[in-house]
């Protein structure tokens, strides 16, 4: 097989190296990657939006499949794009269709799909300008904190969360006229949830579908989670909480309805799906899906997987994921990010990386790097994702800061509590 992998963080760093171990690949090429991948595969110099581009690349070097790490290129169509191209169609494409990549390139899109099959979220009200009065008529039946969120895609950052009812009747305004550009100018007032959150993966190919390992993302720059919101800091698998019951909710009252609701609408849906939980007293809720796999999570979730993903991907675009057995490791995997000073605001690029080869036990996954002759520099907020298995939590998060203190560059952060709040329960 040869394969196209878009994007260039660490989950597609790790989507590579998983990939790279499989006997049924013959060339993986990345576009646009990073200088982690650079090391498994060729990287291309192509925009992950740039369709035109990838059909000449694609024909080119015989690409079997394409694999989307990013949602911007799902929300754009690129199943759709490949699939009615008579010259493309025999290529794979792993991820939703147009309509599918809706669940995350449309909050409203989402709830409405939740609310059709019964999956248990938020209540909530979809407003823009013409019905504003219905929001803060809804804004008043709702308790303190209000969730706001533009309804499009927003780089992540089109949630808020506002303590008192007048700000949130101000910022509803605010982002109905253009807060968030266009993303914003329809927005879904939510109900907010109390609880821990975490993340399932799911891998469907619209028939079937396989759960992997659990995973928890710490998304604040600060200990405690505190400070702003970032990409994300680092990640665990498994979580404490979501033990076999609360798994087995979480497949009956989420998964399989989410599944049975996308052949219901008719919705082709060959890919990952990521619901974003929250354990409201034992009981999960969706807070969110997206249709991709998430980063950091993925740095800890697919090194937990055994089975060659290559050959579960082959069954995904066949549909034959049913005759597939997913293996797990039983250990545990942490990640945890170094990110530049100053991030998520400003901060400096192209600062050399050292300390790379000295470290022990790991798994390296570039995030945001880049090769400038001998050197690696960095290129990017989020920087490495240093990865590490243990028989617990704790051994693994021992290993991933053993190292991290080996690896340097000018200004370099990173949160030195990844687990904290599990350890606790
Ligand atoms: P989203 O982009 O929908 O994942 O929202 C971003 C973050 O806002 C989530 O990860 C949660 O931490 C928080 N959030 C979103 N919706 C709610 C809700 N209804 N109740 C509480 N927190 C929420
Ligand atoms: N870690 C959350 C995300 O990838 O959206």
């Amino acid at each position: 097989m040869n394969i196209l992998l878009l994007g260039s963080g660490g989950r597609e760093h790790a989507l590579a190296w998983k990939i790279q171990k499989s006997s049924l690949l013959n060339n993986l090429y990345i576009a646009p990657g990073n200088a982690g991948t650079a090391s498994l595969g060729t990287n291309v110099e192509i925009n992950v939006t740039d369709f035109t581009a990838m059909k000449q690349f694609s024909l080119n070097h015989d690409i079997d499949m394409i694999v989307v790490g990013p949602e911007v290129p799902l929300v754009e169509g690129i199943y759709d794009y490949f699939h009615k191209d008579e010259d493309l169609c025999h290529i794979a494409v792993i991820g939703p269709s147009k309509k599918g990549a809706q669940l995350e390139g449309s909050k409203d899109f989402a709830k409405r799909f939740m609310t059709s099959y019964d999956i248990p979220t938020a209540r909530f009200k979809t407003v823009t300008l013409e019905n504003l009065t219905d929001g803060n008529v809804f804004l008043d039946s709702l308790q303190a904190p209000y969730v706001l969120k533009a309804d499009g895609l927003a780089a992540g950052k089109g949630v808020l969360i506002l303590n008192n009812l007048d700000e949130a009747k101000q910022s509803l305004l605010e982002m109905l006229n253009g807060k968030f550009g266009m993303a914003s100018r329809s927005v879904v007032i939510e109900e907010f949830l109390s609880g821990i959150e975490c993340s399932v993966f799911v891998l469907t190919d619209g028939k079937s579908y396989k759960i992997l390992p659990v995973a928890k993302d710490y998304k604040r720059i600060g200990e405690g989670d505190t400070g702003l919101n970032t990409g994300g800091m680092g990640a665990v698998s498994p979580v404490s909480f979501a033990d076999d019951l609360f798994m087995e909710k979480v497949r009956i009252r989420i998964v399989e309805p989410t599944i049975e609701g996308l052949q219901k609408e008719k919705i082709e849906y060959k890919g990952f799906i990521f619901v974003g939980l929250i354990n409201v007293g034992d009981e999960p809720k969706v807070i969110e899906y997206n249709v991709r796999m998430g980063d950091p999570e993925t740095e800890v979730v697919l090194p937990l997987i055994k089975s060659d993903l290559l050959e579960l991907l082959i069954a995904v675009a066949t549909e034959t994921l049913d005759e597939k057995i997913l293996e797990i490791d039983d250990r545990c995997a942490v990640t945890v990010m170094m990110v530049s000073g100053g991030y998520p605001g400003a901060y400096e690029k192209g600062k050399p990386i050292e300390g790379l080869n000295d470290i022990e036990d790991r798994l390296v996954f570039h995030a945001g790097t880049k090769s400038v002759g001998e050197k690696i520099v960095t290129s990017g907020g989020r920087v490495l994702s240093v990865t590490s298995y243990g028989k617990t939590m704790d051994e693994a998060l021992g290993i991933s800061y053993k190292n991290i203190t080996k690896i340097d560059f000018e200004n370099s952060y990173f949160r030195k509590d990844i687990g904290f709040d599990l350890n606790k329960m």
